[in-house]
């Protein structure tokens, strides 16, 4: 048994990032479906395992093979590609292809009624990932880039409005995993993607879109799922240790009220009865202007943002 053939799909992209060209080529899932090993994802996707392993044993040969492994780099670093290559692209992708879709269903959508089909999971997949990147930029991802800058400076933060890091990891993992779903039955519904005959170059256009857009999606959930989140969670309990010495060091030494810290902020207390039950629903402030006040609410494992009336 070939030693690569055990490792899980996530370890070998990990290992090699020219891995996931390979996978993404044969079908195989890297990225949600990550946690498999090789020979059973092969199994899944029915694939000869020894046809599998030599494909990866000529890409990791390969000269392109040597690829940014992003392992190495600070989680700052890791969230500004992230942003600037795999969110930028999505966004510019969501404005492009609804235009492209309204042309190739109006003139093909009566001979192609998958083409409708795939519309409106292009559709949902859009507005989900548009909320969903929201999220990271505004909540998750500034909040790990403190993090990261208070463990480098032997810093202390102050507490997450969301509770645990876990909490909105687990959720965009949730949602990872969604959106893979999303795109598995876009690819079911498009043939794998291949165009019919006489298929005019809007449908290829678009047909090689989608394709294009998967396998960026795949590459972004990898590095969020597989190389982001785990050192993020690392940080988080390493915090979190700390933060439990320094309180029971304090608790011999405080003077004022011990539940003095778990009640609302002043401003909440005073400001409005709209804050004050937000407050006891567990809604913490995350920002707020004027009027407005960004909060976040966390039940269980999921947290969700949301605006109010400031207090
Ligand atoms: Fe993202
Ligand atoms: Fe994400």
């Amino acid at each position: 048994m070939n030693v690569a053939s055990e490792k899980t799909v996530r370890e070998l992209a990990l290992e090699n990032p020219a891995t996931t060209r390979v996978f993404e080529k044969l079908g195989i899932d890297y990225c949600c479906g990550g946690k498999r090993s090789l020979e059973e994802a092969c199994n899944t996707a029915k694939l000869n395992i020894d046809e599998v392993l030599e494909s990866l044993e000529k890409a990791w040969e390969a000269p392109s093979a040597v690829q940014k492994d992003w392992q190495l780099e600070p989680i700052s670093e890791v969230i500004t590609h992230i942003k600037e290559t795999h969110h930028k692209y999505t966004r510019e992708e969501i404005g492009r292809l609804g235009p492209l879709f309204a042309k190739v269903c109006s003139v093909h959508g009566e001979n192609h009624p998958e083409l409708i089909q795939i519309r409106g999971l292009f559709q949902d997949l859009a507005n989900e990932l548009s909320a969903h990147l929201m999220k990271e930029e505004m909540v998750l991802f500034p909040f790990l880039i403190r993090m990261e800058a208070a463990v480098t400076r032997k810093e202390s933060i102050a507490p997450a409005p969301f509770g645990s890091v876990q909490n909105p990891i687990s959720m965009m993992e949730y949602e990872h995993d969604s959106a893979g779903s999303v795109l598995r039955a876009i690819r079911e519904a498009a043939n794998g993607y291949s165009a019919p005959d006489g298929a005019c170059v809007s449908y290829q256009t678009l047909y090689h879109a989608l394709a294009a857009f998967e396998t960026d999606l795949h590459q972004h959930i990898h590095l969020e799922n597989n190389v982001l989140f785990p050192p993020a969670l690392a940080m988080d309990r390493a915090l979190k240790v700390q933060h439990d010495g320094n309180q029971s060091h304090c608790r011999h030494r405080r003077t004022d009220s011990p539940a003095s810290h778990d009640r609302p902020p002043r401003t909440w207390r005073l400001g409005s009865a709209v804050g004050a039950s937000l407050y006891r629903a567990g809604c913490r402030i995350f920002s707020r202007t004027s009027r407005l006040a960004v909060v976040s609410l966390h039940v269980r494992h999921a947290f969700i943002v949301c605006a109010a009336n400031a207090p």
